[in-house]
């Protein structure tokens, strides 16, 4: 199978490379990456002889069509994925996450090519942290933040070109991931490496909002039983039963560095703060029998605190000018 993957160089496409040629060497892989802030080379060097690695746009209709061209399947992973970011300024997010993803959907629907397309549970908006219910496939959309909009915008593109053109596409709307290779301006690797620092964590508002959070090893592989085995036109939901509020995160993220549980400070919420997301994926366990490898998050949560730990040349060269783009933002607590 020759495959193409957009965004193999941001955390879930890294990773997702690295699970791909080591579980499955007969697939040849083609990333397509534009490099942005968030795109990383260096998270592919391990395995850069194993694949092959383009600089581009997914926006650029030419090249996406080329090298769609010569794939049997594409995964697309890229994105502007983070949500104060689309406070700040939402033009890169309609102009990637939707113009970009129609790009590759003329692509695939031209050259009958099959497409998955990785979409976020923030799709469906928030539910009341006293409501016991989740999400589910049939949950209707109702995104907060330009990022969310964005995505809910590709997601509907893509059902459209299923039902108009027949294109041969899967959708996965996944829970927040951690792990090794993530841009440390997200929640869980800017705690980590602020505690490596020596700087208290924080957290917004009460931290009482709620995330399901998922290993992203655990995301990949049920995108890869969707790819080879999923119901063409199907939605899945992708989840590991992995709730905790941010507040608890904090503090099992102190644990691991042996601190105190009340060893952080507050900031002030942003505007419009998802309250709390959670999936049901039952339809992915009964359907497709796919089930987590990381069941317990405390235990992936250690396994993340020690990757960065162990590569710190990794994550350094992105740190300060994260920082300080936050405390430009108006997070003061530095
Ligand atoms: N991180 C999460 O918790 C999470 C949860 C659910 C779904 N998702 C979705 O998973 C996907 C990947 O998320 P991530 O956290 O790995 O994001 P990321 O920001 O770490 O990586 C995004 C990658 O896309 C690349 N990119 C951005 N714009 C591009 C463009 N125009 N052309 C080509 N490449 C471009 C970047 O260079 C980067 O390598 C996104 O679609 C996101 O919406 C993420």
């Amino acid at each position: 199978m020759r495959l193409l993957v957009t965004g193999g160089a941001g955390f879930i496409g890294a990773n997702f490379v690295h699970q791909t040629v080591t579980t499955r060497p007969g697939v040849q892989v083609t990333v397509l990456d534009k490099l942005t802030y968030a795109g990383n080379r260096s998270s592919l060097d391990p395995i850069a002889d194993r694949i092959e690695f383009v600089h581009g746009d997914i926006a650029d209709a030419a090249l996406v069509e080329r090298l769609v061209g010569g794939v049997d399947a594409v995964v697309h992973f890229a994105a502007e994925s983070h949500n104060d970011n689309s406070l700040a300024d939402p033009w890169p997010f309609v102009q990637t996450n939707i113009v970009g993803t129609y790009s590759l959907l003329q692509a695939v629907r031209k050259h009958q090519v099959r497409y998955h397309h990785i979409s976020t549970d923030e799709v469906y908006g928030d539910l009341e942290l006293d409501d016991p219910s989740a999400f589910t496939e049939a949950t209707p959309y109702n995104p907060s933040s330009p990022y969310s909009a964005s995505k809910a915008s590709s997601d509907m593109l893509v059902r459209a070109w299923v039902r108009s053109f027949g294109v041969r596409a899967t959708i996965s709307n996944c829970s927040n991931n951690y792990g090794p290779y993530q841009h440390v301006e997200k929640f869980i690797p800017r705690q980590i490496t602020n505690l490596i620092d020596g700087v208290r964590p924080r957290l917004y508002g009460s931290g009482h909002q709620v995330r399901d959070w998922i290993h992203v090893d655990d995301h990949n592989s049920a995108v890869w039983e969707i790819l080879e085995r999923g119901r063409i036109g199907r939605t899945y939901l992708i989840g590991a039963q992995g709730e905790r509020d941010n507040k608890s995160v904090v503090q099992l993220i102190l644990e691991a560095f042996g601190r105190p549980a009340d060893d952080f400070d507050h900031v002030t919420d942003r505007p419009g703060h998802d309250l709390r997301y959670a999936i049901d994926s039952s339809l992915l366990r009964t359907e497709l029998g796919w089930t987590p490898r990381y069941s317990d998050f405390r235990t992936g949560l250690a396994a993340t605190v020690q990757w960065y730990r162990d590569n710190e040349n990794w994550w350094r060269p992105q740190k300060a000018a994260t920082e300080n783009a936050y405390a430009a933002a108006g997070e003061k607590v530095l």
